[in-house]
């Protein structure tokens, strides 16, 4: 039997992709499947306009998984009926005055020399795409193959898919440990069972370093870095946006996004903040969501306000994944996907997959091991 601990959008991935391929495969969750960071996403498959400088290693897995993600949607409609909102209106990072146009012009020649393909609109350009957008917008950034998706409904369909090929979810069960002996992985264990494995994938987002019996040499060390977030919800058959909208942020808001659903929720992020595993709702935070939001797009003032949430990315020290091998024989890493979770999550269960089942670790994850750490991977984070 193949453990997988941790349901979210990658352990139900990888688990889909293993019981397709008919292995016995049971994922465990702490709660709810898909309730955790995967819940509190946003779904914007954005390499392009959310690369960063020093993160260049991370865009060929980025683009690569982008490029997966519409065969992947159209495979979870086809396998479980379930439509999980694909959209590909592209994505548009907007500036305000002349500090966000030099920083946006910046912006654009450091994505086109890594030759991404986005490009310029003047604010009467980026209104005449998006006509809600505020007066104020002088300047815009465009991306047409940055896409989204409704990440609660990948979930959904994820879980549905994983449990039609034959796997088993065991839900609101904590698996507190594993239990390694010469070497490699002979169980996993929760508060009253002992459950023998020689094979498990650790999925469990923030909570991935977190338990015990895992060899220091073997420990992905991931940190919570918790992102609040509200809801708007805007009338289905007159959005006030259809493309993913960026803006600029301020404090704990770095840059504030709108992604807009096909069923009118306007899903509004998001704050990053080192706060360990805190998940409540501040009134500074949700201020500067609306407030950042409302500069952008002053349409949501009169929307009702239907949800607030706060969610745990899992922070790697780089801020990549951590994919395949471990030291520990049997112990295989999916963990440490940060702001990348829904983006990275067809790669990441193809890859694991493959690992699995052939013991092949395939190019793309090659820069992603663990071992990369390995030099700090005994000191805290
Ligand atoms: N990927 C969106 C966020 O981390 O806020």
């Amino acid at each position: 039997m193949i453990a997988i601990i941790g349901g979210g959008i990658c352990g139900l991935g990888i688990g889909w992709r293993l019981a397709q391929a008919g292995e016995n495969v049971t994922v465990y969750d702490r709660g709810a499947a898909g309730m955790g960071a995967t819940w509190a996403a946003a779904g914007m498959l954005a390499p392009q306009v959310e690369a960063e400088h020093g993160e260049e290693f991370l865009l060929p897995l980025a683009l690569k998984s982008r490029a997966m993600w519409k065969g992947f949607a159209a495979e979870l409609l086809s396998t479980t009926g379930i439509d999980v909102d694909y959209r590909e209106e592209g994505t548009m990072v907007v500036g305000l005055d002349r500090d966000d146009a030099e920083y946006l012009e910046n912006r654009l020649s450091y994505f086109q020399s890594l030759g991404l393909d986005v490009h310029w609109l003047t604010g009467y350009q980026a209104r005449k795409r998006e006509p809600h957008l505020a007066r104020a917008v002088g300047s815009a950034i465009y991306s047409t193959l940055d896409h989204q998706v409704d990440n609660r409904l990948v979930a959904e369909a994820l879980k549905t898919a994983f449990l039609g090929a034959g796997g088993i979810l065991k839900e609101n069960i904590e698996i507190i440990g594993v239990v390694t002996a010469g070497g490699k992985v002979s169980a996993i264990e929760t508060a009253e069972d002992t459950i023998l494995t020689d094979m498990v994938i650790l999925a469990a987002g923030a909570w991935s370093r977190n338990l015990a019996g895992i060899p220091d040499s073997s420990r992905p060390l991931v940190r919570p870095l918790k992102g609040q977030m509200i809801a708007v919800q805007m009338e289905p058959e007159n959005p006030l946006i259809e493309s993913v909208i960026w803006g600029p942020g301020n404090g704990i808001v770095p840059s504030i996004y709108l992604a807009p659903k096909s069923n009118g929720r306007l899903v509004i992020g998001a704050t990053v903040e080192e706060m360990g595993f805190d998940t409540e709702l501040t009134a500074g935070g949700i201020m500067e969501l609306l407030r950042l939001a409302w500069d952008v797009l002053p349409g949501i003032y009169d929307l009702p306000l239907v949800e607030s949430w706060a969610g745990l990315r899992p922070a790697s020290r780089d801020d990549a994944p951590i994919l395949g091998p471990s030291k520990t024989k049997g112990l295989v890493l999916a963990t440490g996907h940060h702001r990348n979770g829904i983006l990275l999550a067809p790669l990441t269960a193809k890859a694991v997959c493959n690992y699995v089942r052939r013991g092949e670790v395939g190019e793309s994850i090659k820069p992603f091991l663990l071992d990369r750490f390995e030099k700090a991977a005994t000191s805290d984070v």
